[in-house]
């Protein structure tokens, strides 16, 4: 095994960057970097993602992020292909989904492994590694004692919210945690080149587990809400006014309960940590209650149409991404709800304003409701928060009956009623229960 803080060969100045994996995370850093000086080479293994970005395409929904690649490009520094070449820094943005193979999940590290294959050939000593990628802890090191090179390697993870990546990527403050100190202190010199928010420096396991934390944190406050939700059920109690009143109090911040929680980070990452430690009970627990609240809310929709007695339901859903405003839909518990309403004999139809691709058939507005018996809004988009009374009475006219259920609390609910809808709420404690 290498010595941690002993390294070889010192090269000190970054020029030249590959940015391995050009998704989310990394065509926003590769060109962020082209767009600050560094020459940048962005590599993915998927060609068409490849002519794609050459040709300036709009590959992902995200505000400003074509302007930037475009300016990228076009100031030559920002190269697309599909192999790494030699490079000074090579930085890992691929994605670690999860693997379910019997048991409880587990991150699948099949990409950085071969992402750290591909870039082997063309190392040299005294190169720098970074990890973007969501990793478990101890995955630095273990790739680490992989590469057969005195290079620097440091873990650096991303943390920005998808639909504000662009911003978040220069204001956010930044974790590095270097498998050495001088490892963190060379990675620091290139997010400094475009971070203004500050760089805290620490080790590689302590960077890892601190991104795991992060989310987690989320993942087991939103489970919170959620038990909130079906709790205040039983006690004929909103709970989106009791979150509302109980976050007065100075040192309590709940988040909001929904139909599950999705995405490619806090649904995931949690389970990076279960994986490894013996100790993290709450945490798989927080896991399991959010990845059930679609059936909740599918068996919450079951039983109120027993009572209403309607012949081959058919209910539009409105909104399929993981959440408002982005065009993602890994992961989305939007999945899982129409599965279970498929398999209880509900004709489904689809309309969402963003997602472009997706397990199901995506519908037009208007096809969407068409005979329609229920609308039922998944995903908090603002088209969804900003429909007027017209567009409203637009809707009920193509409806066979005019029901709405809001898992998200994000519709204005009176404008809704004033059209003669009747409206439910998930966790308004008094319409509906199981
Ligand atoms: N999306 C987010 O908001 C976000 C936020 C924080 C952290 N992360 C983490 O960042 C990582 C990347 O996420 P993403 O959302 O950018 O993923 P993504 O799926 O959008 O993009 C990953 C890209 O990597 C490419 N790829 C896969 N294997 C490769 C290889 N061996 N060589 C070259 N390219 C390869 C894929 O073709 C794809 O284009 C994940 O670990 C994720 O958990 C994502």
């Amino acid at each position: 095994m290498k010595q941690l803080d002993t390294i070889g060969t010192k090269q000190k100045k970054i020029n030249k960057i590959c940015v391995i994996g050009l998704g989310y995370i990394g065509l926003p850093t590769a060109s962020m970097l082209a767009n600050h000086g560094y020459s940048v080479v962005g590599v993915d293994i998927d060609k068409k993602r490849v002519e794609a970005i050459k040709n300036e395409e709009l590959i992902i929904d995200e505000q400003g992020l074509m302007t930037l690649v475009k300016g990228a490009i076009n100031s030559g520094n920002l190269k697309v292909k599909v192999e790494p070449e030699e490079a000074d820094a090579f930085i890992i943005c691929v994605p670690t989904p999860l693997k379910k193979e019997g048991g409880a999940p587990k991150c699948d590290l099949t990409y950085v492994l071969s992402a750290v294959e591909n870039i082997k050939p063309h190392l040299k000593d005294g190169n720098l590694v970074l990890i973007e990628s969501t990793i478990p802890p101890k995955t630095t090191e273990m790739i680490y004692n992989l590469i057969d090179k005195d290079i620097y390697m440091a873990y650096c993870p991303e943390r920005v919210l998808p639909g504000k990546i662009l911003k978040e990527l220069v204001e956010n403050d930044r974790i590095i945690g270097g498998i050495n100190e001088e490892s963190a202190e060379l990675a620091k010199e290139i997010y400094e080149s475009f971070v203004d928010g500050n760089i805290y420096l620490t080790n590689s396991t302590t960077a890892e587990m601190v991104k795991l934390m992060e989310n987690t944190y989320r993942d087991v406050n939103i489970a919170l809400a959620n038990e909130f939700a079906k709790v205040c059920n039983e006690m004929d109690v909103n709970v989106w006014d009791a979150i509302n009143l109980a976050n007065k109090h100075p040192r309590v911040n709940i988040l909001n309960p929904g139909p599950g929680v999705g995405g490619h980070c806090i649904s995931i990452d949690p389970w990076f940590i279960v994986e490894k430690s013996k100790n993290a009970d709450l945490i798989k627990r927080a896991r399991e209650l959010n990845d059930n609240m679609p059936k909740y809310v599918c068996n919450l929709i079951v039983e109120e149409f027993k009572k209403l007695n309607i012949d081959n339901p058919k209910v539009s859903i409105f909104g399929v991404t993981y959440k408002g405003n982005v065009d993602d839909t890994r992961e989305s518990p939007a999945k899982k709800v129409i599965e279970c309403l498929l398999s209880n004999n509900f004709e489904v139809s689809i309309y969402d304003p963003h997602a472009k691709i997706f397990e199901y058939p995506l519908n037009k507005l208007e096809d969407c409701i068409s005979n329609s018996d229920c609308i039922i809004v998944l995903t908090d988009h603002d088209e969804f928060k900003n429909f007027e009374k017209d567009d409203i009475s637009e809707i009920s006219k193509l409806m066979r009956n005019k029901i709405v259920i809001d898992t998200r609390n994000v519709l204005n609910h009176n404008i809704w009623k004033e059209s003669g809808f009747e409206v439910k709420l998930l966790g308004d404690g008094t319409t509906w229960s199981v």
